[in-house]
């Protein structure tokens, strides 16, 4: 396959024009290709180009900053990727991390038993025969429910549900698959040991739990707390056809928030609040972004909800909000031996310290990957109008809230000689030790800005010879598209206004 068969292919499994547009545009623009393109890349793994890795790490510092310096009782960690294996067995992934699967045997293509049976109640929909479709989601709730697996492959068998290769009915038993990736520890570890083996961390929640109390001492932290951590988490995800939305190598950004026992339905509610505000604090609107809670719970979870971002595939999960018990510490303390209790120094109602316990703990866990898509999807617009000549124009442009922006200021002198390059490299030095600028001479203004348009640039100022007489630049707006001079001498701190 050459290069524009895999974009093809990753594009055709995309059934969303405007999604459509946007890898097209997330590629051509430098912000995201596929993963060892000239290969023929390798299935839902992503690498950021030189815009989308600017744009990763705005986010990834936007959450940061808000988590730890906003937070006196926040601090960070980064844990390593590899961890000892038995944390797994702790943490529940061995047994616990996996989805039902079924396989067809002509066509050997894997599904997940969710994702088969919900297409098929979409095409009921489709068909018009919502009660039907209904039904079929309710049936599986309670087979699922009750890891009834017997029961998932009849009603697949019974609703004559095809494989989209082989379009037979050629079915496998249902079997749990799990979704960590394992490999191997020098020579000393077989790969058929279970015991040994080694895992690709599918949270990075798990180096926060293990760390926890080398962190309360070192940090000297007190009851309530949190660790936040950002790093890279792999599954083997096995429906992973969205673009960046289901990747098998991503980043999360997760905190956990250790508490006293029984306060966890304040500081879960608290939790929510603090993380909606960070959300639309971006200038996203309210009305794209929702609450879901949970009905299945995972394994650790006495209660969980999803902010659920209005995507142009529809409303998807975009973080978790997770009251987590005492499920994570007490199973290392039970596993590894060593105490994971905190002494609370606090005095109860009858004047004494209220002593050992192995706290609670409320988590916040966003994808990274998944919040640079919910900003592209957010900013991405084609924009058409009539010009005051009546001839028609367009743009597509990246509206992005310009504290995330990858370039901030593009520096534009107006043509490449009469002292001009001289004044626009004087501002680029002025600037760049606080934003990203970008400095472009190449071809006429009104190309250069769109080119910025498309890559989100929020504010682009152009160098002429009015700056030699005036000490006057224009600046250009990207989202209104106006212009003002202003004084040259005004341009950083104008954009540092607006990015603060
Ligand atoms: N520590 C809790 C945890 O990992 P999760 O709901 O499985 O919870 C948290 O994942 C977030 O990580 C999700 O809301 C999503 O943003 C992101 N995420 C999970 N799986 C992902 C994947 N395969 N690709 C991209 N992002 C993913």
């Amino acid at each position: 396959m050459d290069n524009l068969a895999i974009f093809a292919a990753i594009m055709a499994t995309v059934d969303n024009s405007v999604f459509q547009a946007i890898i097209s545009h997330a590629k051509e623009y430098g912000f995201v290709f596929p993963s060892s393109e000239i290969y023929d890349g390798l299935s839902a793994v992503y690498d950021y180009g030189p815009w989308g890795v600017e744009l990763k790490k705005n986010i990834r510092d936007y959450w940061w900053n808000e988590m730890t310096r906003m937070h006196d009782n926040i601090v960070g960690i980064d844990a390593a990727i590899f961890m000892h294996p038995t944390t797994w067995k702790a943490s529940g992934h061995v047994d616990n991390f996996s989805d039902p699967m079924i396989d067809n045997k002509d066509s050997k293509k894997r599904y997940r038993v969710d994702h088969l049976i919900e297409a098929h109640a979409e095409k009921l929909n489709a068909e018009g025969k919502t009660q039907d479709a209904e039904a079929l989601i309710a049936a599986m709730d309670a087979l699922l429910a009750k890891e009834d697996f017997a029961g998932l492959k009849q009603l697949i068998e019974d609703n004559k549900m095809t494989c989209s290769v082989s379009e037979t009915c050629n079915w496998t038993d249902v079997r749990q698959f799990n979704l960590m990736f394992s490999t191997e520890f020098g020579s000393t570890v077989s790969s058929d040991d279970e015991d040994n083996k080694v895992y690709l961390r599918p949270e990075t929640a798990q180096g926060i739990f293990v760390n926890f109390l080398n962190v309360q001492k070192t940090a000297r932290m007190k009851i309530p707390f949190g660790i936040a951590q950002v790093g890279k988490a792999f599954r083997n995800e096995i429906v992973a056809r969205q673009f960046i939305f289901r990747m098998r190598e991503f980043e999360q950004m997760e905190m956990q928030f250790f508490i006293r026992p029984g306060s966890q339905k304040q500081w879960y509610e608290y939790w929510k609040a603090e993380r909606m505000k960070w959300h639309q604090a971006l200038g996203i609107p309210a009305a794209k972004y929702r609450f879901h809670d949970h009905v299945k719970l995972a394994h650790y979870a006495d209660a969980a909800v999803d902010i659920e971002y209005e995507f142009p595939i529809g409303w998807k999960e975009v973080e978790g909000i997770h009251s987590r018990t005492d499920f994570d510490l007490g199973n290392h303390q039970k596993y590894s031996g060593k105490k994971m209790q905190y002494f609370d120094n606090d005095l109860n109602e009858e004047g004494k310290p209220i002593g050992n316990y192995v706290p609670y703990v409320i988590e916040t866990s966003i994808g990274l990957d998944r919040m640079f898509l919910l900003v592209l999807s957010h900013a991405y617009a084609e924009e058409k109008w009539t010009k005051e000549d009546g001839k028609e124009d367009s743009r597509v442009v990246l509206k992005i809230p310009p504290k995330v922006a990858p370039i901030k200021l593009a520096v534009l002198p107006l043509l490449k000689k009469d002292g001009l390059p001289e004044i626009a490299r004087e501002l680029m030095k002025e600037c760049r030790d606080d934003f990203y600028c970008f400095y472009e001479e190449k071809d006429t203004i009104g190309k250069r800005y769109r080119r910025m348009d498309a890559l989100g640039t929020p504010f682009c100022v152009t160098i002429d010879h009015q700056t030699k007489e005036d000490n006057t630049v224009t600046i250009r707006y990207r989202d209104t598209m106006t212009q003002e001079r202003i004084p040259l001498g005004r341009v950083r701190e104008t954009v540092l206004s607006k990015i603060k």
